[in-house]
């Protein structure tokens, strides 16, 4: 894309997991890739935008001159790099797997394994999406949603109660989609429209959002 079509924006991204450590050696993570997130990136560097990518670990590197990229473990580092730039960026997109619960004591020393069972107590973590929906200023904001089950509704339903402006989900009943994989099937809501996606390369899954997000914040 030479149109330059994101020229003078800033967008933040949001990558990857969030790893929440039990004790020094252990943590609680999903399987994110990141890989959702840096096509993101790429994509919106390459149409001009300034993009802040925020990843939790992952073993993805980025290449463009436009993405500065900073790296993030737990979802409460993650949210705090987040609000260092909220207030500057047009567009929030938030493609990570934040874990929703972390340990609630971490131990300091490597938890030895003396007992049958063992119990590991779990508070929720902040909600990185929804905090910035309840800050929206000028920001567009666009969720994500994983789903295995009552895909829809579930989306519909973030969509409204993180004050977004538009979600992407994705279904773990869907083949070659969501994490991991290098391809994606997605489907796109606002609040008044609906469109679906074949199954893609993650780049074009990338660029499909991108132009969508383009005829919104055209509108
Ligand atoms: O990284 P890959 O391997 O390429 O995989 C991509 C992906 C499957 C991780 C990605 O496409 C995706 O779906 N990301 C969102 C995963 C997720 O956590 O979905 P959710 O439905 O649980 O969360 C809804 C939204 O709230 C997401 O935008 C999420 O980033 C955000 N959230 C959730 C919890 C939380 N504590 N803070 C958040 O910001």
């Amino acid at each position: 894309n030479t149109k330059r079509s994101l020229q003078g924006k800033m967008v933040l991204i949001t990558a990857g997991p969030t790893y929440e450590a039990i004790d020094p050696v252990r943590f609680i993570g999903n399987h994110s890739s990141g890989k959702m997130g840096f096509s993101l990136a790429e994509e919106a560097a390459k149409r001009g935008a300034k993009v802040i990518l925020i990843s939790g670990p992952s073993s993805l590197h980025s290449k463009h001159e436009n993405i500065q990229l900073y790296r993030v473990t737990s979802a409460k580092e993650m949210l705090d790099k987040v609000f260092e730039f909220y207030d500057g960026i047009d567009i929030g997109i938030a493609s990570a797997a934040v874990a929703d619960y972390a340990p609630k004591v971490v131990a300091s020393e490597k938890i030895k394994k003396n007992e049958d069972a063992f119990t590991i107590e779990l508070i929720k973590n902040p909600d990185i999406l929804k905090t910035m929906g309840e800050r929206k200023a000028h920001q567009f904001l666009v969720g994500f949603a994983l789903e295995t089950q009552n895909e829809e509704e579930n989306a519909k339903g973030k969509l409204a109660k993180k004050n977004l402006d538009m979600i992407v989900l994705n279904s773990l009943r869907d083949e070659g989609a969501g994490f991991k994989n290098d391809t994606n099937k997605i489907k796109i809501f606002t609040k008044t429209e609906k469109m679906e996606f074949d199954l893609k390369s993650k780049e074009n899954v990338a660029r499909d959002i991108l132009d969508y997000i383009e005829t919104q914040i055209l509108k």
